[in-house]
């Protein structure tokens, strides 16, 4: 069965088409490396066991996904391709827009022509905005604080009306919280092109000596002052997407939200500490100012997903920290 990836390069992409190969799937990759490297494509045919097929092509360019349908009997796609940096969304909201939901509207256009009505969509917990309780559950209330969060409910809402418009349609439109980790192989990991946002990649930057870390504000309404999330390892994630592939598979059309998270946070003083325990360092922080848009608490109610796809996380927050250390050092 061959299942299309778009933006099967990048961080989480990279690692699930691992997880799909290995469960059987043939994989076509769509993406345009604006934040990848070619050379990951080699290393997850490594090790996923089998080759796969690669279009170098920009979710912008309608004609290069028609052409990936008109070449490869696709059954289903997964559809990553998207750019991530909430701050820079702020600052480039057109080239954020365009890029996330023209992407989208351009391949779901191809989907439709080519009669593949079968999509697993990135969302993000970012849709929460902040929310009144947690954990959180699919039901709450949905709000976007950037640009970024805008084009994850845009692109929901877009697929909620295909569905309703084509009852042929199903679309997963999982919400992920906070992916973390890399491969055990340290081959693949998270590699962004440029400086990373994302606590984890800092925090293996500041103990390599590369970066001073900086832990925005202690004076959150949280166990210890500082924020708190849902770190999810992101093989446990890739795993959450394979689950995802065989229900849709076989569940009735329409369209689905999902969490893919633990259901427990830890806030950033805590992950630091697992970090210095599972890598044995001595990390260089100071206490920051809070940072612009962060919410003091996001964590998943992840039972639906336990219930629909019989999927839950297995691997540690040491699993998280130790592989990001070994995939960092393989990079130098
Ligand atoms: P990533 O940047 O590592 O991967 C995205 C991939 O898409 C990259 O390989 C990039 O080159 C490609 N891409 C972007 N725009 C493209 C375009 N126009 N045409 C072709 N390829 C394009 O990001 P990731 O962390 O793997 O995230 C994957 C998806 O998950 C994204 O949609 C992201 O918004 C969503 N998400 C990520 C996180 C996270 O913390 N990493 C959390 C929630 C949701
Ligand atoms: C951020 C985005 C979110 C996106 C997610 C995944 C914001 C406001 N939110 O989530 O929309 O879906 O990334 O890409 O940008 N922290 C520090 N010091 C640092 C970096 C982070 O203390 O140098 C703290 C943050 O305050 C936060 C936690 O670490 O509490 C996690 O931060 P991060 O990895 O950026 O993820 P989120 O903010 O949860």
């Amino acid at each position: 069965m061959k299942i299309l990836v778009t933006g099967g390069a990048g961080f989480i992409g990279s690692h699930t088409c691992v997880e799909l190969m290995k469960s059987g799937y043939d994989i076509v990759i769509a993406d345009n490396f604006c934040n990848s490297k070619r050379e990951t494509i080699g290393r997850i045919e490594e090790l996923g066991g089998k080759s796969l097929r690669l279009y170098e092509a920009d979710m912008l360019d309608l004609e290069a996904l028609r052409k990936i349908f008109a070449e490869n009997d696709i059954c289903a796609a997964i559809h990553f391709a998207a750019l991530k940096a909430v701050g820079e969304s702020v600052r480039q909201p057109v080239r954020y827009y365009h890029n996330n939901i023209t992407g989208a509207l351009n391949l779901v256009t191809a989907m439709n022509d080519a009669g593949c009505k079968k999509i697993i969509f990135s969302s993000s917990a970012t849709v929460y905005g902040d929310p009144a309780t947690v954990p959180i559950k699919e039901t709450f209330p949905l709000s976007a604080a950037s640009p970024y969060a805008q084009t994850k409910l845009v692109t929901e809402n877009l697929l909620r009306d295909l569905c309703v418009s084509d009852p042929e349609w199903t679309c997963i439109l999982l919400r992920y919280f906070n992916p973390v980790g890399a491969h055990e192989s340290g081959l693949i990991g998270e590699d962004p092109n440029g400086i990373p946002n994302n606590l984890m990649p800092l925090v293996v930057m500041a103990a390599q000596g590369k970066r001073q870390l900086k832990v925005f504000g202690n004076d959150y309404p949280t166990r210890d002052g500082t924020c708190i999330r849902d770190y999810i390892h992101v093989v446990d994630l890739a795993q959450g997407h394979v689950a995802a592939l065989n229900y849709l598979k076989k569940c009735a059309p329409g369209a689905e939200a999902i969490n893919l998270g633990s259901g427990s946070g830890s806030s950033v003083l805590e992950i630091l500490n697992a970090f210095e325990k599972a890598v044995g360092v001595k990390l260089p922080w100071e206490m920051g100012e809070r940072r612009p848009g962060d919410v003091p608490q996001l964590y998943a109610d992840p039972s639906k997903a336990k219930e629909l796809l019989g999927w839950e996380t297995k691997l540690t927050l040491e699993d998280m920290c130790l592989s990001s250390w070994n995939f960092a050092n393989r990079q130098g």
